[in-house]
């Protein structure tokens, strides 16, 4: 089977993306999700993974944000919304989509690290990718209740020029 992996804008592939992030996350199981209710970002940018046969077989979101950490700007590249189609995976195609995400972030220049949040059973996949566990504190808005603690995902961290690890993290808007 041949793959195709694309960077295309956020908003303008939406529609490619949205059924496999229903699928992934319909309302039933986001209702029983410690994070089921936060409202997040939508991704500036998406890697889509695809074949002719299957269409879209995997995606992950890429965030750019101007964030502070303590108190001082710095430039995230987010990663969110990674997800492969059921009866896809273990096949790598999120490695691959990753991959790109990453490469993408090195490639803009202007970004300082890369950071995602995940599930805790999610976390030694992406520790085996190079991401490393932010043991600081996070704050990010949600609407109607501004800026509070984001604490229902564990933050990772993947080192472009730099690697904070520790600290306080502003994400100056919503999560992703
Ligand atoms: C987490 C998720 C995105 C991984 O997607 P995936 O496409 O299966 O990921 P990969 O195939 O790249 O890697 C998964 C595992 O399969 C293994 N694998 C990769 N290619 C393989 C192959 N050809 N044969 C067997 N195993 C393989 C990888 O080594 C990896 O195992 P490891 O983490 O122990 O190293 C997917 O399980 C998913 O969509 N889960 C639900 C949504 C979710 O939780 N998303 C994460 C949000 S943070």
């Amino acid at each position: 089977m041949s793959i195709e992996i694309e960077v295309l804008n956020g908003d303008a592939s939406w529609p490619v993306a949205e059924p496999l992030m229903e699928a992934v996350w319909p309302p039933h199981v986001l209702q029983k999700l410690p994070w089921g209710e936060v409202v997040f970002a939508h991704a500036d940018l998406r890697v889509l993974v695809q074949s002719e046969e299957q269409g879209l077989l995997c995606h992950v979101g890429i965030f750019r944000r101007e964030v502070t950490w303590n108190g001082r700007k710095l430039r995230a590249g987010g990663i969110g919304a990674v997800a492969t189609r059921e009866d896809c995976r273990r096949h790598g195609h999120a490695s691959i989509a990753l991959n790109a995400a990453v490469q993408t972030l090195r490639h803009e220049g202007a970004i300082d690290f890369g950071m995602l949040f995940c599930e805790p059973h999610n976390a030694p996949f992406y520790a085996a990718r190079g991401w490393q566990l932010y043991e600081g504190e996070v704050y990010a808005e949600q609407p109607e209740k501004g800026r509070l603690r984001f604490d229902v995902l564990t933050p990772y961290i993947f080192h472009i020029r730099r690697s904070p690890l520790r600290g306080v993290v502003d994400l100056c808007g919503l999560p992703w």
